[in-house]
């Protein structure tokens, strides 16, 4: 299936059984703060407001599908990342959850560093005012074109992901006349998704040096003797939308057990260790993420526990949280276009978007939850599916959703939690324009990404 075939993918199919939504919430109007974004309420008539701006108002005013972000929401949980872990550690932004120049800006005034994986992501940074040394770049495949960028630009770390990759950015780097500041990615061999870890396998896959077969002690050994690199750490991301810590403490007891071969074998202790993203969010009530001082008191109590034990020094930790800080704080806002009991079965609700704006469901078989933002209802809940506007059956919004049982096209409904990876993973299929993202904070509304029009479409079919 897809998601197998995704590593770093939740797998929340294999965790929620089918029938999941066995019973209805005993209040469709109420909001659980868990999936909402910090400032969203319903006024006494249960119109939804973000930001002080109600989404009637946002609809006319922008159209929907929209995705709407709550900029406050955004910055304090960017903040309370980098307080959490404080100034002996950094936090980098995993920017392909979502990216846009504003956010980068946001980012830098909050302190945050930045974790690009592409030239396009590299770009944006840069072009919004990221400096560079804070800049860290990934990927398992970087073009020479690419490295050069960096390089040239002097961002404060690549990634290397592969042998070949140590050679290319050592000669790239010495051809500039530099020395680039590097890290090594590893697979440790921890697979890590939503509540289950797998600690011995997670080979098969494309990303990193594995640990196993001393290829990880290899590719130290290469690195440190090419004059192009300085080699400052080990990098390990070990899944994504995880909540059982285990998997980090299995990677950071493996990932130090490196750094002690590799101070008896070189007499160098690596100064830094980055242990990757993946934190989780509640998409459902039934998902329970961790506050970020947790998570930060529990990696810095492992790393701290495991080099004590190994009697090195304590590297200097970074995270790369992307969903956890902005998955949270937006929500798609739909239009309802067609309501269709289907007798013994379900109601299919077709929106204005679908697959195109949110693929996850399709792909993950993501859960998602679902509310009736432009009014509040007293009707009986009914068991529905929110579908697309798509020429396939798989387009699903929100495969098992209990809605009012008198939902009527022109109602508006918001989908909570697709801050991340949805903008991010939108396509243009069947030539559905892309939604804009809309910030609100107190009482303003902006666009920070334009909708899609049909000129932007004909302006790359060059006929
Ligand atoms: N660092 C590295 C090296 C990564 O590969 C990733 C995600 C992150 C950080 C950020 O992970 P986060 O904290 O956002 O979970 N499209 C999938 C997720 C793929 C994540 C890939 N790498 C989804 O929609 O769930």
């Amino acid at each position: 299936m897809s998601r197998s075939a995704h590593p770093a993918g939740p797998r929340h199919a294999d965790v929620l059984t089918e029938g999941h939504y066995s019973a209805p919430p005993a209040d469709l109007n109420a909001l659980d703060p868990k999936v909402w974004a910090q400032t969203v309420e319903r006024d006494e008539h249960g119109v939804l407001a973000v930001g002080g701006i109600d989404v009637k108002r946002l609809a006319e005013e922008f159209g929907t599908p929209a995705y709407v972000l709550d900029e406050d929401d955004f910055r304090a949980r960017a903040r309370a990342w980098r307080t959490a872990f404080g100034d002996d550690a950094d936090v980098f932004y995993a920017g392909k959850a979502f990216l846009s120049r504003a956010v980068v800006r946001w980012l830098h005034e909050e302190g945050l560093n930045l974790d690009v994986c592409s030239g396009g992501e590299l770009a944006t940074a840069l072009s919004a005012g990221m400096p560079a040394e804070r800049i860290a770049f990934h990927g398992n495949n970087k073009s020479p074109g690419e490295i050069r960028r960096a390089v040239e630009a002097g961002v404060g770390r690549i990634v290397l992901d592969s042998f070949q990759e140590i050679v290319r950015v050592a000669h790239i780097a010495q051809e500039l006349g530099t020395r680039q500041r590097v890290q090594i990615r590893i697979t440790v061999g921890v697979e890590a998704h939503t509540h289950e870890f797998i600690a011995t396998a997670h080979e098969d896959q494309k990303f990193g040096i594995p640990l196993a077969g001393g290829q990880a002690a290899e590719a130290v050994r290469r690195a440190l003797k090419l004059d192009g690199l300085e080699l400052i750490g080990i990098h390990s991301h070990i899944g994504s939308q995880i909540f059982d810590m285990s998997g980090f403490e299995v990677a950071a007891h493996r990932v130090v057990g490196l750094l002690k071969e590799v101070r008896d074998e070189h007499g160098v202790e690596l100064p830094e260790i980055d242990l990757g993203g993946g934190l989780g969010i509640a998409y459902t009530s039934d998902d329970d993420p961790r506050e970020p001082y947790e998570i930060a008191k529990s990696l810095t109590e492992i790393v701290t526990r495991e080099c004590e034990a190994a009697r090195l020094r304590t590297p200097r930790i970074s995270v790369e949280p992307g969903r956890a800080i902005v998955g949270p704080t937006a929500f798609t806002l739909y239009e309802v276009g067609t309501v269709k009991p289907l007798d013994g079965l379900r109601t299919y609700v077709s929106v204005d978007g679908g697959m195109s704006d949110n693929i996850r469901t399709a792909l993950y078989d993501a859960e998602y939850s679902v509310s009736l933002v432009s009014r509040s209802s007293d009707a009986e809940p009914v068991l529905c599916r929110v579908v697309g506007k798509h020429c396939e059956s798989g387009d699903i919004v929100v495969k098992d959703a209990f809605l009012p049982g008198d939902l009527a096209p022109g109602d508006l409904l918001a989908v909570p939690a697709t801050g991340a990876y949805c903008r991010s993973m939108a396509s243009n299929y069947n030539h559905v324009l892309r939604p804009p993202v809309v910030a609100v904070r107190d009482g303003e509304a902006r666009v920070i990404v334009r909708r899609e029009t049909e000129e932007d479409l004909l302006r790359l079919d060059v006929g």
